[in-house]
């Protein structure tokens, strides 16, 4: 289940319908999604594509995706601080952000055109999808580790632009849930 701090207002959102209705309010879709069949989260990736082909073709069929695939990032991926520095800063894409989180945690903060930046929290089961051209950040947890679907609509649109705003600087990356790192017990990036 996602959390949704709504940072400006100091309010925290745990209620699923709460958290949905609110995300919906800032164009940004939310879904929880629960596997055909038992899947382990490491096995490969065409099981975990597998298991959720019904959700993951309904989606295509919704919003003009033509691909989907499976990313994996551990504390260990090579070149991982370059990687997340590119998407720390604001930016958008001409694409669709599409993420359908399988293991570990993310940071998404998300800054509408009028209204107050919302950071979202997601984990395993938490699908979020965040429209082109809506303005945002991403950050990885204290796990610093995401395994998650993909959809694309064409891959070269995804892309980061950045705003150049420097609004980024003002939220700190900080994930509020549970996370399961033995050496960093509140979770922080
Ligand atoms: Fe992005």
């Amino acid at each position: 289940m996602a959390l949704v701090h709504i940072i400006d207002q100091n309010r925290t959102l745990t209620d699923a319908h709460e958290i949905t209705a609110y995300l919906a309010s800032c164009g940004i879709d939310y879904e929880r999604w629960t596997p055909s069949h038992e899947v382990a989260v490491d096995a490969p990736a065409e099981e975990i594509l597998s298991a959720y082909a019904k959700e993951i073709e309904q989606l295509k069929s919704h919003g003009g995706y033509v691909t989907a695939d499976v990313i994996d990032v551990k504390p260990e991926t090579p070149g991982l601080d370059d990687m997340l520095a590119k998407f720390k800063r604001e930016h958008w894409h001409d694409e669709d952000e599409v993420r359908f989180i399988i293991a570990g945690h993310g940071l998404f903060h998300i800054h509408p055109k009028d209204g107050p930046v919302v950071a979202i929290e997601v984990g395993p089961g938490d699908l979020i999808r965040v429209p082109r051209g809506t303005w945002h950040w991403f950050n990885l947890c204290a796990d610093r580790r995401i395994r998650a679907i993909r959809l694309f609509q064409d891959m070269a649109g995804w892309t980061p632009l950045y705003t150049e705003s420097g609004v980024d600087a003002s939220y700190q990356p900080l994930c509020f849930g549970p996370v399961t790192s033995p050496e960093v017990p509140i979770a922080r990036l």
